[in-house]
């Protein structure tokens, strides 16, 4: 089997663990591994010449030299210094601009579980979203002679790969009227196998209890709001902060549970109390009546009221300064969420999943489904990846009907009141 991991959507601690648990594992079950960069971007881009200057704008922001020309699989990403700078040794001074599928060795992921992001770079693609270019993104495949894909990413980049398993044999199809593959070729890729591992801080995909990186990201909330303690507790004053998480509260919920906050917003269960300030400045009245120094709120990004208004945090310290009287401020907690060193979760999880998709591709047959690769209750789960993209969509069309308790019990069928 020829197998290509790619990563995609926006990056999350324990990225680079999937890769190097992908690729090891697919070279001690004795696969020809492969690395795609800048995620499905790179699938669509494909390999030109490898010496050619490249017009491509992402092609040169990794800009990484390959050590030895005549044989890719030297290549040593693991080392850090060549990935970084751009400077480290490459004799032959090739690089790869315009290749964005790279065979990879062993050597080429070692220590990779410990970085932070992805080292392999990630996009929001916008051309995979085509069919044209889907079609490319296959035909860039089957040039390669890769059967197998993994891809990691959030729930955007699972819905793209189950809707570029779906089309498969449609896109096969075309590129053989146009003559563009052989009918050896055809033969070969009649059946694209496909898994997906959830790569997300956002921690917002179904039926699956954590998304990769979601640790790590949870771990930042919980330092920063420990942080921000101490300075509002000296000056007695409120912080509004605002966490990561797109339309998912896990990340603000988890949050204020491990650090503590007075009040927390999140999409999945809007305040009930109409106009929700009041709720908001009684609770709050009544924690500083207790004897409380500092107040924290944290409003998820997504956070908005029961009639689907936005709710923003400029916006709530308003209301506490000029309700309470407190002196507020507003911090946005941003991307400090999502980068950095994953932690030990993050690489213990992706490595599982890691080898766990590259059995699932080597057990996939035409009949069986494609799988994401999650985990549940302690152990690794494996689900067919339609469910459980259809099951996100259903908790998005859930909120968007105002349905907060069904789409609670879908995020979490254990959810109780
Ligand atoms: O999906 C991960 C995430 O970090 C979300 O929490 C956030 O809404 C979004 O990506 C931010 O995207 P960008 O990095 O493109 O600004």
């Amino acid at each position: 089997m020829k197998l290509a991991v790619l990563t995609s959507g926006g990056d999350s601690a324990g990225m680079n663990a999937v890769v190097r648990a992908v690729v090891r594992a697919g070279i001690l079950k004795g696969c020809e591994t492969w690395i795609v960069r800048e995620g499905y971007e790179g699938l669509v881009r494909g390999n030109v010449d490898a010496d050619a200057p490249s017009a491509h704008n992402l092609a040169t922001t990794l800009d990484v030299k390959v050590r030895d020309p005549s044989f890719i699989n030297n290549l040593r990403f693991g080392d850090g210094s060549l990935l970084r700078d751009g400077t480290g040794d490459h004799p032959a001074g090739r690089t790869l601009k315009g290749r964005y599928i790279v065979r990879v060795g062993w050597d080429d992921v070692r220590g990779w579980f410990a970085e932070g992001g992805t080292l392999i770079g990630t996009a929001r693609s916008q051309t995979f979203r085509t069919p044209e270019g889907r079609l490319t993104a296959a035909y860039n495949l089957i040039k390669e002679g890769i059967d197998a894909l993994v891809v990691c990413g959030g729930d955007g980049s699972l819905t793209g790969a189950d809707i570029f398993r779906a089309e498969w044999p449609t896109l096969v199809e075309t590129l053989r009227s146009q003559d563009r593959i052989t009918d050896e070729q055809v033969a070969r890729h009649g059946h694209l196998k496909i898994v997906g591992l959830v790569g997300s801080i956002d921690n917002d995909m179904s039926l699956t209890d954590l998304t990769i990186g979601a640790p790590t990201a949870l771990h930042r909330i919980c330092e920063a709001i420990d942080n921000i303690h101490s300075t509002a507790i000296s000056h007695s004053r409120a912080f509004v902060l605002e966490v990561m998480g797109r339309h998912c509260g896990w990340l603000s919920l988890m949050g204020g549970v491990s650090a503590g906050a007075d009040f927390i917003f999140i999409p999945e269960r809007p305040p009930k109390a109409n106009p929700w300030e009041d709720e908001m400045c009684e609770t709050i009245h009544r924690h500083r009546e207790n004897g409380k120094r500092k107040t924290i709120v944290i409003v998820a990004e997504g956070a908005h009221d029961a009639n689907l208004k936005p709710i923003r945090a400029d916006y709530v310290k308003d209301v506490l300064t000029e309700r309470l009287g407190l002196d507020t401020r507003v911090t946005t907690l941003g991307h400090i969420q999502r980068g950095g060193r994953p932690c030990a979760w993050d690489r213990i999880w992706p490595t599982l999943q890691g080898l766990d998709a590259v059995d699932a591709l080597l057990e996939a047959t035409p009949d069986t489904p494609s799988y994401m690769i999650g985990m549940r209750e302690n152990r690794v789960y494996r689900v067919p990846l339609v469910e459980a993209v259809k099951m996100t969509k259903a908790v998005a069309e859930a909120i968007e009907n105002q349905d907060f308790d069904k789409a609670m019990s879908l995020r979490d069928p254990e959810f109780r009141e």
